[in-house]
């Protein structure tokens, strides 16, 4: 069963007082000023991440962009933070780049994604200068050309190419294999095409090609596989049409520990195999040294962040088990619901008592919205805090208004200090949008 203590990590640690810290901020302090539920990022543990990527690659391959993908999760100060960091943000639709761009992030360090990026997103990108498109279709590449030529410019691009690799993950986050919505697949014909016409374009710059084959992954064979399908690739094109790309994007995709028995490789060991999988490709095609691109999202905050609620009902069914409530669930976090993920959870202001108690914790929405199907925690009450680990990525990003409950605040924690950086929304936020028409009323 999934274990609480084990999962500590960045600055998590237990105090005296028998709490959870982290950022050294005790989350019972944290809940008595922002409530629950309640989004906690470890900054420390965030940028040391940002590090390890940068500094892993940086001693493999002479010249490494590290791209944060936003979507994993993106506010206005998390735009700052990958700022001063020196890395790369990916942006994959309007609302992402109009995030970044009043953070004031560098537009020529972002590149915008999409499988349908709209006529407004791509004028928004001319707009600012963005560093890099990357093409998912022919009909974009064409969208894309006459756009440029009406604002009498040159479009940077990137192709995103299908692999056609399917790494082990769960099905709904597998992207790199051949029925994928995502792309220009190389076994039709497809992205050879794509390639054609971009260098026939006056319009457009072609600078390189980009694949992503899926996320929360911990089986490094696939990276290499596909750095290696995509240098065979750019030599063919190299071959086909006398054109050698300088850029390559590898795209995201290195898990993260969710509970105890998740062991997930390292940047490190992510970087080696990357390095060498390149490096024997290269030489193999006697193809020159790319400047690589990653754009990890999970492995950099997945960590990083801890969502903290209040314990409600407890409900033992005699012979069945027990259900804790807690104030959120299914809203804060889907990803239970959609990708059947797992999680697990400390009960943080008894954080050193013997976690004896396998309970199913539950959040409060109007349907089975369970958080984690068992854990062991320590004797839990009505009013207790739950710190749920691991929800950086893919939480608060993900995030909805059912039931109609508003999204939690999330705070930004660092030697004792605390601030928010998304504030918890009110009932009146529920209402901004609705109205009620005249014969209504
Ligand atoms: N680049 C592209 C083009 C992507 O589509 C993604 C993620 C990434 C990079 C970052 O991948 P990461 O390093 O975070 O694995 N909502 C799902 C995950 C969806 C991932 C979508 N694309 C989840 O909660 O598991």
């Amino acid at each position: 069963m999934p274990d609480g203590q084990l999962m500590l990590s960045g600055t998590q640690r237990i105090n005296d007082a028998g709490h959870l810290e982290i950022g050294q901020c005790d989350v019972v302090d944290l809940v008595a000023e922002f409530g629950t539920p309640l989004y906690v990022v470890d900054e420390a543990h965030l940028r040391e991440q940002c590090r390890q990527y940068r500094e892993s690659f940086a001693r493999k391959l002479p010249q490494v962009n590290i791209c944060f993908a936003g979507k994993a999760l993106l506010t206005t100060a998390m735009c700052r933070i990958i700022d001063q960091e020196g890395l790369h943000l990916d942006v994959a639709s309007g609302g992402e780049l109009y995030t970044a761009q009043q953070a004031g992030f560098p537009p020529e360090r972002m590149l915008l994604h999409g499988n349908f990026k709209l006529d407004d997103e791509l004028e928004m990108a001319a707009d600012m200068g963005l560093s890099r498109i990357v093409v998912d279709s022919l009909s974009e590449l064409r969208r894309i050309a006459e756009m440029a030529r009406c604002r009498g410019e040159n479009a940077d691009i990137h192709l995103r190419v299908v692999p056609g690799i399917k790494p082990q993950t769960h099905s709904y986050v597998q992207t790199g294999q051949i029925d994928t919505k995502f792309g220009l697949h190389i076994s039709t014909g497809a992205a050879a095409e794509g390639i054609r016409q971009a260098q026939e374009s006056a319009d457009v710059n072609l600078h390189g090609v980009h694949c992503h084959i899926g996320s929360q992954m911990f089986e490094l064979d696939s990276f290499a596989r596909a750095a290696h399908i995509m240098v065979g690739f750019m030599a063919q094109m190299r071959e086909q049409l006398g054109l050698t790309l300088k850029e390559l994007n590898l795209g995201g995709g290195l898990g993260i520990a969710y509970t105890a028995e998740d062991a997930p490789p390292t940047i490190a060991e992510l970087a080696d195999i990357i390095a060498e999988a390149l490096e024997q490709a290269l030489a193999e095609y006697d193809y020159p040294m790319p400047v690589l691109i990653l754009e990890p999202g999970r492995s950099l905050v997945g960590t990083a962040g801890t969502t903290l609620y209040t314990v409600g009902p407890v409900k033992e069914i005699p012979g069945v088990r027990t259900y804790v409530a807690v104030d959120g669930g299914l809203s804060d976090n889907p990803r239970p619901a959609l990708y059947e993920a797992q999680y697990t959870a400390l009960v943080a202001n008894r954080a050193n008592e013997p976690r004896t108690m396998p309970v199913r914790l539950a959040g409060r929405h109007c349907e089975t919205d369970t958080l984690i199907e068992e854990v062991a925690l320590a004797p839990v009450q009505e009013g207790d805090i739950i710190a749920v680990f691991s929800t950086g990525a893919y939480n608060y990003s993900m995030a909805s208004n059912y039931n109609r409950f508003p999204r939690p605040a999330m705070v930004l924690v660092q030697e004792g200090q605390a601030d928010v950086i998304v504030h918890r929304e009110g009932l009146d936020d529920l209402l901004r949008q609705d109205v009620i028409p005249q014969r209504l009323r």
